[in-house]
């Protein structure tokens, strides 16, 4: 069965949102694992506007899965992530003025930095990820990186309207099939939810998928944990119909 990794990130908007002490992003990433979550995302962003540094030391402390740390390339947080050790990294483009991450990550344009910096986490043992629009251009940079993962961009997809859909899905598929074919391993991410996430999750290279907004919003109304349980059950159902 694919995996299914929550990112906690607005958990912790929501905290900020009053500069109190809760919700707990923490808490809600153990709460996350305990209903069947593979793994936790959060993203340290440079103007911490949600995930906080002591956030992201006790996730590493208290998790029994796997912590991703989404994060962009840049020395300050890069040398936080190699204090921390998370299991990945996920590198991702950061823009202050954004709501969230808007593209993906220009990996051909920064090829010697994305390897230096890819070179200092595996010396730790961490995998990197680079979050990628679904272009050859860019996956085959990732390889040249160096990178363990890619995980490509949705985002488009998710927004897209109409026929849309079936094309952007076919960039997703023809894109996860080149990057399998140079021995990557694939993520999927950004604006999935109950709905769009079925046709991504036939996507057979497509291994895990990164969830936040849509879950951490249905999980106001149903819970944390059904929310999880209710992705997994989707996630499950496919598999279940591959194998039927
Ligand atoms: N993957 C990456 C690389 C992201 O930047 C984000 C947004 O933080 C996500 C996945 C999750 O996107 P969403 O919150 O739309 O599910």
């Amino acid at each position: 069965m694919k995996r299914l990794s929550v990112n906690i990130d607005h958990v912790a908007t929501l905290r900020q949102a009053r500069g109190e002490n809760g919700p707990d992003p923490v808490t809600a990433a153990l709460i996350a694992e305990l209903a069947g979550a593979a793994g936790i995302v959060s993203h340290l962003r440079e103007d911490r506007r949600h995930i906080q540094d002591n956030d992201v030391y006790l996730l590493r402390k208290l998790l029994k899965t796997k912590l991703d740390l989404e994060m962009a390339a840049t020395e300050e947080i890069v040398n936080i992530a190699l204090d921390v050790v998370p299991d990945l990294v996920t590198l991702v483009p950061e823009r202050r003025q954004e709501l969230t991450t808007e593209g993906g990550l220009d990996v051909a344009s920064q090829l010697p930095h994305l390897k230096e910096v890819t070179n200092r986490f595996h010396s730790k043992n961490i995998a990197v990820s680079l979050f990628v629009a679904p272009v050859e251009k860019q996956i085959r940079a990732a390889k040249n990186v160096g990178a363990d993962f890619v995980e490509l961009h949705t985002g488009e997809y998710a927004n897209a309207k109409g026929r849309d859909v079936e094309t952007q899905l076919t960039r997703l598929k023809t894109a996860a099939r080149y990057a399998h074919k140079l021995g990557l391993k694939i993520n999927g991410g950004h604006g999935l939810d109950y709905r769009n996430l079925r046709p991504v999750a036939m996507i057979e290279e497509i291994e895990e998928f990164s969830i936040g907004h849509a879950l951490i919003s249905h999980a106001i109304f149903v819970g944390l944990e059904r929310a999880v349980k209710e992705m997994l059950d989707i996630l499950s159902e496919v598999s279940f119909e591959k194998e039927g």
